[in-house]
């Protein structure tokens, strides 16, 4: 499963690239107005850092101003994602952007027949939003499911990005469904490695070797 962070935090990127955990960025306008800075130089910044996809946000809402959107996006760097929401211009901005060689990622997708229209319109990414189906009592969960299913019935190749990764149980549900990506803030992959038997037992076991009395170097 290739983990993406979704920030556009250069340093909390960076802290989690040293790790190996990134294997790519997503990014959206609300991310990009917490950075509190200029949409090209900050993706420039990130596409710099990390060797996956760095995804940008289009906002205009007609095709024709997308598709040019998001060749400018595209200009950035050659590993620039362009992100596109689920409507019928994006998904006709999808297949312009994919046609010209871009990586598209489609995003706001709430059900599994938009990723159906999302994959036939040669999308490399579909962005499922989990947490915001939790928010409303809808299981984001078997959304990932039915998505893996009808992709693998037919051999989509677009990719399933999990998104609105809000805890560490998503994560888990995600890689057991078989989501392609994962994509997650930088809290929820450091809340990954807690367990609190881990800190016990590493406390016991620093206690009983201090009572050895040995020292390895
Ligand atoms: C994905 O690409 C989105 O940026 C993100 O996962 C949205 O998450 P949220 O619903 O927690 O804002």
């Amino acid at each position: 499963m290739k983990f993406f962070v979704d920030t556009a935090d250069t340093d909390q990127i960076a802290e989690l690239h040293a790790l190996g955990m990134v294997d790519g960025v997503t990014t959206n306008p609300s991310l990009i107005l917490k950075s509190g800075r200029d949409i090209v130089e900050v993706t420039r910044e990130i596409a710099g850092m990390v060797a996956g996809p760095v995804s940008a946000e289009v906002v205009a809402l007609e095709a024709s101003e997308m598709i040019a959107e998001g060749h400018k996006l595209a200009e950035i760097a050659p590993n620039i994602a362009v992100k596109v929401p689920l409507t019928w211009d994006g998904l006709k901005a999808c297949k312009a952007l994919s046609e010209a060689g871009h990586m598209v990622n489609v995003t706001l997708c709430f059900s599994a027949n938009q990723a159906l229209l999302a994959a036939k319109a040669g999308a490399t990414f579909i962005s499922p939003f989990i947490g915001r189906l939790d928010d409303m009592n809808i299981d984001g969960m078997e959304l990932i499911a039915d998505i893996r299913r009808i992709y693998d019935n037919y051999g989509f190749e677009t990719q399933i990005l999990a998104a609105s990764i809000r805890t560490v149980n998503h994560a888990h549900q995600s890689a057991m469904i078989g989501a392609d990506v994962m994509t997650a803030p930088p809290a929820v992959i450091r809340a990954m490695i807690s367990h609190p038997l881990t800190d016990k037992g590493l406390e016991t076991f620093l206690a009983d070797w201090a009572k050895t009395g040995q020292k390895i170097l």
